[in-house]
């Protein structure tokens, strides 16, 4: 397995948080490998460890063109000696993208499906699903969503020594925030769906979670427009932060997690004196899409 050490947590500097006394912190998983960064190595490392456990040679996974969850588990099955197949909602005949050409360079196979059979794809969560025609395959659902990826999440718990009364997040399958929901029982999570008609996932994730973990919500109004899509406010913020952060901001995911607090900022949603802790989620290979 690869070994990461825990990523560090770094406070924020922007005027606005301290305008408005509230203190930001930041929590920087993108460090924690140049490629498996953020959640994919949260969300991985239980999952290729099954994988070994269970004799599979081989991971099938789905994604898109930019896929930052593609380009992890390529990567992470060339390090870990397993073959990795992923199935792309693309065309054939399409260029590669550089993401794309990063996978199979790591030894992806890649097979190309259409809309249809992809959302078909998406509906299937058993590990063994591919087990009729690939016995000793380990089968990855789409963002690697699954019990295990949560309990990696979770992991992060055991890095974070101070109360965070809030804790962001970029959203896609809703895996990062139900770890974290359940990993800080004391904190509100607040998801930021980074696409569009994402209100779907609050029944999703309230049947995976349970009524019981409540302490989290999906804040569905910072997409830009849809998923990869920017704002001329989303790039000024980036803009704005990163010259005054050593840390780098994808648009498509952790910019617009920003994006979300800087309106709760703006608007005073938060009382006076609350602590907020960002999860950086990596992503910065996808930035090659914009
Ligand atoms: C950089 C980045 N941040 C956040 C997410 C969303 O994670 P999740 O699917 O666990 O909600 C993704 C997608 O997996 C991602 O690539």
């Amino acid at each position: 397995m690869l070994k990461l050490k825990p990523s560090p947590i770094q406070k924020v500097q922007w005027q606005l948080a301290s305008d408005n006394s509230i203190s930001v912190d930041i929590k920087r998983d993108d460090l924690l490998h140049s490629v498996v960064s953020g959640n994919k190595w949260r969300k991985l490392k239980y999952l290729l460890a099954d994988a070994k456990d269970k004799q599979c040679s081989k991971i099938i996974t789905m994604g898109g063109n930019w896929s930052n969850h593609l380009h992890a588990v390529a990567y992470a099955g060339k390090e870990l000696g397993l073959k990795t197949t992923g199935i792309v909602r693309a065309h054939a005949e399409q260029a590669l993208t550089p993401t794309l050409k990063d996978c199979e360079l790591w030894g992806m196979e890649l097979r190309f499906t259409t809309r249809k059979e992809y959302v078909e794809y998406r509906e299937q969560k058993a590990w063994d699903f591919f087990h009729n025609n690939q016995p000793n395959s380990y089968w990855l659902s789409e963002g690697g969503f699954s019990e295990l990826a949560i309990k990696g999440v979770m992991d992060i718990a055991d890095e974070v020594d101070k109360h965070y009364d809030y804790i962001v997040v970029a959203c896609g399958s809703g895996a990062t925030l139900c770890g974290l929901a359940k990993a800080f029982p004391k904190s509100q999570i607040i998801g930021v769906a980074a696409f569009s008609g994402a209100e779907y996932l609050r029944d999703e994730l309230t049947q995976h979670l349970g009524s019981n973990i409540d302490n989290w919500e999906i804040d569905t109004k910072h997409h830009c427009g849809g998923f990869a899509k920017t704002s001329k406010d989303l790039e000024d913020m980036i803009e704005e932060l990163e010259q005054l952060n050593s840390f780098k901001l994808d648009p498509v995911y952790n910019g617009k997690a920003f994006l979300a607090l800087q309106s709760r900022l703006k608007s005073g949603a938060f009382s006076k004196g609350k602590r907020v802790l960002m999860l950086h989620t990596g992503g910065i290979q996808g930035t090659r899409c914009l």
